[in-house]
C-alpha cells in the first residue's frame, strides 16, 4: 500500500503546525492513519541536532555548518520515521522538509541553490513529498503573530533562526514562492494570511484533489 507525504513550508508564522494539526484531524475523521512529524527532528537522533541549529548561542554557525546539519537530520529523520510510515500506507504529514533547505540555507544565506538540491537528494535518498503546501504570507506578519503567541504562552525568546534581520525573512519569503512556480506540479500556493478556517478549506481542497486523483 502506498502512503501519502505533504509537506507544510512557508516561514515562521505563516501557519504549518495550526493548519497541520486541523488537516490530521480532519483526515482522522475519515478513518485515515496519520503521522505528524517536523523539520528539523522527527526521531531522536535528529531532535538533538535540531537543538543545536536552533539554540541561540550558537552564533557562531558558518552556513555551510548549518546545511550540512539540516541535511543530517533529514538523512536520520528520512529512514527511520518517514519511509517507514509511508511503506505501511500511512498519510504523513511533514512540518517543514526539502523547500526549507533551498529557501533558508540558499534564498536566505546564499548557498549555491544546485549544490543544496544534490545535498536534498542524498539526505531523502529517493523520497520526495507528494504535495508541498507553500504557506504564503509577508514575513512581518508572521513575526507579530508568533511574538504574540509568545505572549499568550509565556515561551522563551526567540531561536537562532527567528533572530534573523527581517531582510533576510524576505528573501526566505521570496524563495519559496520561486520554488513553488518552478515546481507547480508538486508545490501549491497557499494564502496564509486569511483567517484559520479559510486557509483550511484551500489546504483540504488541495488535499483532496490529491487523494482522489490516486484513488479515481
Ligand atoms: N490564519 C491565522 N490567523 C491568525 N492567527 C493565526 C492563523 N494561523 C495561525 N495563527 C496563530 O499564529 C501563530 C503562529 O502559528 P503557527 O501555526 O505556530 O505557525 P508556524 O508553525 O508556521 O510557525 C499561532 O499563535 C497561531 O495560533
Ligand atoms: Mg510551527
Amino acid at each position: 500500500m502506498k502512503g501519502l507525504f505533504i509537506t507544510f513550508e512557508g516561514p515562521d508564522g505563516s501557519g504549518k503546525t495550526t493548519q497541520m494539526k486541523m488537516l490530521g484531524e480532519m483526515l482522522q475523521s475519515t478513518g485515515k492513519d496519520i503521522v505528524y512529524t517536523r523539520e528539523p527532528g522527527g526521531t531522536a537522533i535528529s531532535e538533538e541536532i535540531r537543538k543545536i541549529l536552533l539554540n541561540p548561542s550558537n552564533l557562531g554557525m558558518v552556513d555551510r555548518t548549518e546545511a550540512l546539519l539540516y541535511a543530517a537530520a533529514r538523512a536520520q529523520h528520512v529512514e527511520e520515521t518517514i519511509r517507514p510510515a509511508l511503506k505501511e500506507g500511512k498519510i504523513v504529514l511533514c512540518d517543514r522538509f526539502t523547500d526549507s533547505t533551498l529557501a533558508y540555507q540558499g534564498f536566505g544565506r546564499g548557498i549555491d541553490i544546485d549544490f543544496l538540491k544534490q545535498l536534498n537528494n542524498m539526505a531523502v535518498a529517493g523520497i520526495t513529498p507528494d504535495v508541498s503546501l507553500i504557506l504564503d504570507i509577508n514575513p512581518e506578519l508572521g513575526i507579530e503573530r508568533i511574538s504574540e503567541k509568545r505572549v499568550l504562552s509565556s515561551g522563551g525568546g526567540k531561536d537562532r533562526i527567528e533572530l534573523e534581520h527581517i531582510n533576510f525573512h524576505r528573501r526566505v519569503r521570496d524563495g519559496f514562492l520561486h520554488i513553488a512556480r518552478t515546481e507547480p506540479g508538486r508545490c501549491r500556493i497557499i494564502k496564509a494570511d486569511q483567517d484559520r478556517n479559510a486557509v483550511h478549506a484551500d489546504i483540504f481542497g488541495v488535499v483532496k484533489e490529491v487523494l482522489d486523483s490516486e484513488n479515481p
